[in-house]
């Protein structure tokens, strides 16, 4: 969910662990009394902050511990199976083009490398959470924000927030399909110039397609959404009986709410990438008929392009 802001309140931990902690971690998040976790997190969080005053913007390797691979190792085995059965065929490919196994965690810098090969898409380190605006302006950019440290090892199968995990095992594959490379740039554009109306609506667009979306294939429903990739339980429930899986209407998708922290009742299946990347070019079409006007991507500092 990388869209969500991360709003700081006083149910944020602020106490003092020594160092000057660059994002607050709420209170319930499984890491927030582990001081040693918060210094390793924020450690590679200054990493990505190191990366963008970086003239050069050279994307930081991180050294992952064995105890962060072993997270990895967890959640890339306790999917595998799953993915076969349930993930799309671009998606099951793509994982193999861009060398992603269980052996050990990519490094963003090298799936950059061959996201820009392959599609002319890129991935920029990205120390939190960010305003919806200015994460999916980014996206216009052709590049997506990733965080590139993990969740807490009390709890492999939960994160309440992007980590190196859900980009990777989730976002990166689906980059290489041109469709949908160009289907995340139109959405990034649109957020440049939406209303705040329209950026809530396409917030949702993002929400049921790019984290949970599914996609109709050989006559079969199969998921390509990062939020069902990445996770055992939510990629086994979309395709349980609990959940109702609804042909993809634009009109309705922008205007279904959600949940994110919940079990998700309601998924679309797309026909196609190609007919996502249509109709979403048709509806962000219809922004500069209401009259609005270009402005600066917000937080994307200029430098960097
Ligand atoms: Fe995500």
């Amino acid at each position: 969910m990388p869209t969500a802001s991360a709003t700081v309140t006083e149910e944020f931990l602020t106490d003092d662990i020594g160092f000057e902690e660059i994002s607050m971690l709420p209170i319930d998040h499984p890491g927030a009394h582990d001081p040693d976790y918060r210094a390793r997190r924020n450690f590679i969080a200054g990493l990505a902050k190191r990366y963008r005053k970086d003239p050069r913007h050279v994307i930081p390797n991180v050294d992952y511990t064995p105890q962060e691979t072993a997270i990895w190792r967890h959640v890339y085995d306790q999917l595998e199976e799953t993915q076969q059965r349930r993930a799309c065929s671009l998606y099951l490919e793509s994982k193999g083009r861009l060398g992603i196994s269980r052996d050990r965690i990519p490094q963003l810098g090298e799936l950059d490398q061959k996201l820009r090969a392959i599609s002319n898409f890129r991935v920029a380190p990205i120390e939190g959470l960010v305003e919806t605006r200015a994460f999916l302006s980014w996206l216009g950019k052709r590049t997506m924000l990733c965080t590139q440290y993990l969740r807490h090892h009390s709890r492999p199968d939960y994160t309440p927030e992007p980590d190196i995990v859900h980009e990777i095992i989730g976002h990166i594959p689906n980059f290489t399909n041109p469709d949908f490379a160009d289907f995340s740039q139109t959405i990034g554009r649109g957020a440049v110039i939406a209303s705040d109306k329209q950026l809530e609506q396409l917030g949702r667009l993002y929400w049921f397609t790019v984290e949970f979306g599914l996609v109709e294939e050989g006559g079969e429903v199969k998921a390509f959404g990062a939020g069902l990739l990445s996770s055992y339980s939510e990629l086994e429930h979309a395709f349980s009986d609990e959940v109702e899986r609804r042909k993809f209407n634009l009109e309705e998708v922008v205007n279904t709410a959600y949940n994110y922290s919940d079990m998700q009742p309601i998924l679309f299946v797309i026909p196609s990438y190609a007919y996502l990347k249509e109709v979403t070019n048709k509806f962000i079409s219809r922004f500069w008929k209401n009259g609005d006007q270009e402005v600066a991507p917000i937080g994307v500092p200029q430098g960097v392009w």
